[in-house]
């Protein structure tokens, strides 16, 4: 299959099949699935009408509202592993605080494609591996027994030579052979041979240059100067599986089409690329901040052509990002998105809210989602011969335990069950390798038991929970 196929084929799964794929890890929440179950389906579509009127189409661009710890990031993060999308997950805030003055904000698109180039390039590898891996072993075996030139062939010694036998020479085919057995056997997995490599690094002057900022403005220095140098070679002795790693790795870097590589990624960006704005929230507020800080409204003028659709300089050419999929999403605890400048409030059409989470929806997230907790725990410990059962009345006190210290504290979501299993578990994680008992059922009684104390006193939970 070529690069371009399996672009072509990625993404499609109808918005219901979306939001069960998603339902898989996120609970509750289904008007955000919804929406960006529709979001992604949307660009399906897209690709599939008339070109003049593809060109037409602008992505609905989501803000999604809710506190911390209900699964914002969660969902991104999964859509965006569903459909292969470089996805690229940038804090506006980062973009007003002392030491990113300067860092423009175009530098989230250059960072997109820099993932998708090593995206498109990883799976590329995959593609060419056994090829790579065919080469190799022909090059080992070179190594391992010279081929010979016809007057040693003729029966000469060569001095010097590794010779896996030695004195006569059987027909050269014959002991390649046996040799290709011994190598795909691992008998010679202990020789050490000689190899050359490639140093990918340049001169230390390329990395002088390289470091001092040009990669901000889209300029790749290393390329540019990097081939007035000839590659330098180096000699290397190492283990033969390490060896023919080497030589793999090699020779998948000479089969992979970079120009290919980067075509596909830059079309992938602009067509399926997603950038998540997350704490959007905190570039609210007109005010200037004090010191050096860029302006928060500044950081959103910065944005609006970025989310409207510019192009951007990148190394490895131009990007539009007109069809870039962007999803912000904040808290707004003392704000509301229409503090937003009018300008960047518009072109975020789409608005859902998450739901606050509560006992309910704990008792879910920890034994449903494919990555639930209780199932970490249990096959973490697992690996140490410990086997732990819940009750299900264990699993509602710990649910309940989380909702009432998010009540009496802060509210910090699902990330509160964290920190709840944690303490929860403390014992058990130290002592598990030294357990006589194996067995062990975490009841209500347990919960109680190793939790309730530090939930009565609200200072304890507020540390340790
Ligand atoms: N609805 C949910 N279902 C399952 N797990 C959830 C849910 N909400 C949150 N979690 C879990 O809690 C953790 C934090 O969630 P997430 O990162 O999505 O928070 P957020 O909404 O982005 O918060 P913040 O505003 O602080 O960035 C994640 O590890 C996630 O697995
Ligand atoms: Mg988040």
């Amino acid at each position: 299959m070529t690069v371009r196929e399996t672009y072509m084929t990625s993404s499609s799964l109808t918005p219901r099949e979306i939001v069960s794929e998603l339902d898989k890890y996120i609970i509750g929440q289904e008007g955000a699935k919804r929406a960006v179950a529709i979001a992604l389906r949307n660009r399906w579509r897209r690709q599939k009408v008339s070109e003049e009127l593809r060109e037409e189409i602008a992505p609905k661009n989501i803000i999604m509202i809710g506190p911390t710890g209900v699964g914002k990031t969660e969902i991104a993060r999964r859509l965006a592993k569903l459909d292969n999308s470089p996805f690229l997950k940038v804090e506006a805030s980062k973009f007003t605080e002392v030491g990113y003055v300067g860092r423009d904000v175009e530098s989230m698109v250059r960072d997109l494609m820099e993932l998708a180039v090593n995206m498109v390039k990883s799976e590329e590898r995959e593609h060419v591996k056994i090829k790579a891996m065919e080469i190799a072993e022909e090059k080992m075996l070179d190594i391992l027994l010279p081929r010979r030139p016809s007057k040693i062939a003729l029966g000469e010694r060569d001095e010097g030579a590794d010779h896996p036998e030695d004195g006569v020479f059987p027909a050269q085919d014959v002991t390649r052979e046996k040799m290709r057995r011994f190598l795909r056997d691992g008998k010679l997995d202990d020789r050490i041979v000689e190899i050359e490599v490639t140093d990918s690094k340049g001169g230390p002057m390329i990395e002088i240059l390289s470091a001092s900022g040009a990669e901000d403005m889209g300029v790749n220095i290393k390329e540019i100067f990097g081939n007035l140098f000839p590659k330098k070679k180096k000699t290397r002795n190492v283990k033969v599986p390490e060896a023919l790693n080497l030589l793999a790795e090699e020779e998948s870097q000479k089969l992979i089409d970079m120009e290919n590589v980067t075509r596909t990624a830059l079309e992938r960006v602009e067509q399926s690329g997603i950038i998540f704005l997350d704490e959007i929230d905190k570039i609210v507020g007109s005010e200037s901040t004090h010191g050096p800080d860029v302006s928060r409204e500044g950081v959103q003028r910065d944005l609006l052509p970025i989310v409207e659709g510019s192009t951007v300089n990148t190394k490895y050419g131009m990007i539009k990002t007109d069809h870039v999929l962007f999803i912000a999403a904040g808290a707004f605890s003392n704000s509301r998105p229409s503090d937003l400048i009018p300008e960047l409030q518009g072109r975020f059409p789409i608005r859902v809210e998450l739901d606050p989470l509560g006992k309910e929806e704990f008792i879910r997230i920890l034994t449903e989602p494919h990555n639930a907790l209780v199932r970490q725990y249990k096959e973490m410990l697992a690996t140490e011969g410990v086997e732990i059962t819940y009750e299900d009345e264990a699993v509602a006190e710990i649910a309940e335990v989380a909702a009432i210290v998010n009540d009496r504290t802060e509210n910090i979501g699902a990330r509160r069950l964290y920190t709840v299993m944690e303490t929860l578990f403390d014992e058990i994680s130290f002592d598990a390798p030294d357990m006589v008992e194996k067995k062990v059922t975490i009841s209500a009684e347990y919960v109680r038991e190793k939790l309730q104390e530090i939930v009565e006193d609200e200072d304890l939970s507020r540390y340790i929970l």
